[in-house]
């Protein structure tokens, strides 16, 4: 848990969210202010395409894997290699890891206090050690669950959290079979404890009705990465658009020309961007990414588990898609039990064990884009390189970047559905959190760590004047 936390000097500021009231006393908007920039982007300029995997993996502490891959999928682009198919099959399997480590994260340590403890309870009980008093055993499974994800990258990468082992071209070495095998033992409980935790939302799902409605539900469109044939899909495939109806609004696109299709627009008060779908404009071009977009997208998983909870979730849209932002949680539950059974045939493929992980070449391309889809979300890694393979520029749209105008549109709705007069009261402020965190924001890839974010709310009138301000965590 420890080596997660991000040092308190990279910490900034604060979450901060203004609400801002009309001349008749209701909310006309909210804003979810990003307030401190990282410049990762200009700090990459003049070191090599091969040390950007583990450079780039210390952007964030709370999701390295993530950028590690990324970053190794840029670099092939820019070396113009095929790498080998079990170099590919063991990426799969760590970014499969980190999808099940981060979504154990959110969902037990994260959101369960809101989701068991309630919305209106005392922080002082709202918090991990409140759930473990609640429910010793699913306190327990949280720990093993997330335990069994880091697990795999560690057998893979030597160390949880700044593996170096991705590089481009492959990755540095293969899988052993001790290694399999351990990975292997812990597998059974894994399942047993994602089938209940999503048993667990499903029973409780009716308590939360308020919540669903009102925790940013709005049509929007989604993005993620699709396979092929129209199946989730975490590691390659293309781009599909598709809107609240479900429709297919732009498939097949390729990832690395991202810059037709995704523009991104700057606001003044934010310093996370805000990405938009180009042909749709700024800001009617929202679209949402992560847990919740990649099961609008997909057709079907391909596994037997996530696929029957796939229609189960499927079954309230009547075949539309689920647009409301709170069920990023049940999403998150259907992607571990997805994550494990692909884990489970990734383990089976004798390939897994392959020694031949990595393809050698220099530099044959000039420029090259790296995606994928990363816990939160599809990322995107773009670098420009001379002819030795020395950085020139970089292009980075992190996960919770395509997130921001939702995030905020969220927040919006969440204060014109419980502000009461002029009052932040405490089950207002706990909302407005709870609407952010149903995103799992990674707010350190761009400022600092979800969940231990202190956060600001401030009430403005129609002049700009401040009517009212609360913080908690600071
Ligand atoms: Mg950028
Ligand atoms: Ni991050």
């Amino acid at each position: 848990m420890r080596q997660y936390r991000i040092p308190v000097t990279r910490i900034e500021g604060h979450g901060l969210i203004t609400v801002h009231l009309g001349e008749d006393g209701r909310v006309r908007e909210a804003r979810f202010h990003v307030t401190e920039a990282r410049g990762f982007e200009r700090f990459c300029v003049g070191r090599t395409v091969w040390e950007m995997p583990a450079l780039t993996a210390r952007i964030c502490g709370i999701c390295p894997v993530s950028h590690l891959l990324c970053s190794a999928k840029a670099g092939d682009a820019i070396l113009a290699v095929k790498i080998p198919r079990p170099a590919e099959k063991l990426r799969r399997l760590m970014n499969l890891g980190q999808i099940v480590q981060s979504h154990a994260l959110s969902f037990f340590h994260l959101s369960s206090p809101d989701l068991l403890l309630g919305w209106d309870a005392d922080p002082k009980v709202r918090n991990v050690f409140g759930v473990a008093a609640f429910d010793r055993k699913l306190a327990l499974d949280g720990i093993r669950l997330r335990a069994f994800g880091q697990e795999i990258i560690e057998v893979l990468g030597g160390k949880r959290v700044h593996p170096a082992w991705a590089v481009p071209g492959g990755v540095n070495h293969p899988l052993t079979e001790e290694g399999r095998d351990r990975i292997s033992a812990k597998l059974p409980e894994a399942m047993r404890i994602a089938q209940d935790a999503l048993a667990l939302y499903e029973e409780k799902m009716g308590d939360w009705t308020e919540e669903i409605e009102h925790f940013g539900k709005f049509p929007s469109l989604f993005m993620s990465l699709v396979a092929p044939d129209g199946s989730w899909e975490h590691y390659a495939g293309h781009i599909r658009f598709v809107d609240a109806e479900r429709r297919v609004v732009q498939d097949e696109l390729d990832p690395s020309r991202y810059r037709e299709y995704i523009g991104e627009a700057v606001e003044t008060w934010s310093y996370l961007k805000f990405p938009y779908y180009k042909p749709y404009g700024y800001p009617e071009g929202m679209y949402r990414v992560g847990p919740l977009a990649r099961l609008n997208c997909c057709e079907r998983f391909g596994t037997t588990l996530a696929d029957e909870a796939l229609r189960r979730f499927r079954a309230a849209a009547q075949g539309k898609a689920v647009t409301a932002s709170f069920h990023y949680h049940y999403a998150r539950l259907i992607e571990i039990l997805a994550a494990l059974e692909k884990i489970q045939e990734l383990l089976a493929d004798p390939e897994i064990l392959s020694p031949r992980v990595r393809a050698e070449a220099g530099i044959n391309e000039l420029e090259g884009v790296g995606v994928h889809e990363a816990p939160r979300g599809t990322l995107f890694h773009h670098y420009w390189v001379d002819e030795t393979g020395v950085i020139q520029r970089v292009n980075l749209i992190v996960s919770t970047g395509h997130n921001n105008l939702a995030m905020n549109r969220t927040v919006a709705q969440i204060a014109a559905h419980w502000l009461r007069g002029r009052e932040i009261t405490e089950g207002l402020l706990n909302r407005l959190e709870g609407g952010i965190r149903a995103y799992d924001p990674c707010l350190s890839c761009s400022v600092h760590a979800a969940g231990e974010m202190p956060l600001k709310v401030v009430l403005l009138g129609p002049d700009g004047e401040t009517l009212a301000e609360r913080m908690r965590g600071a």
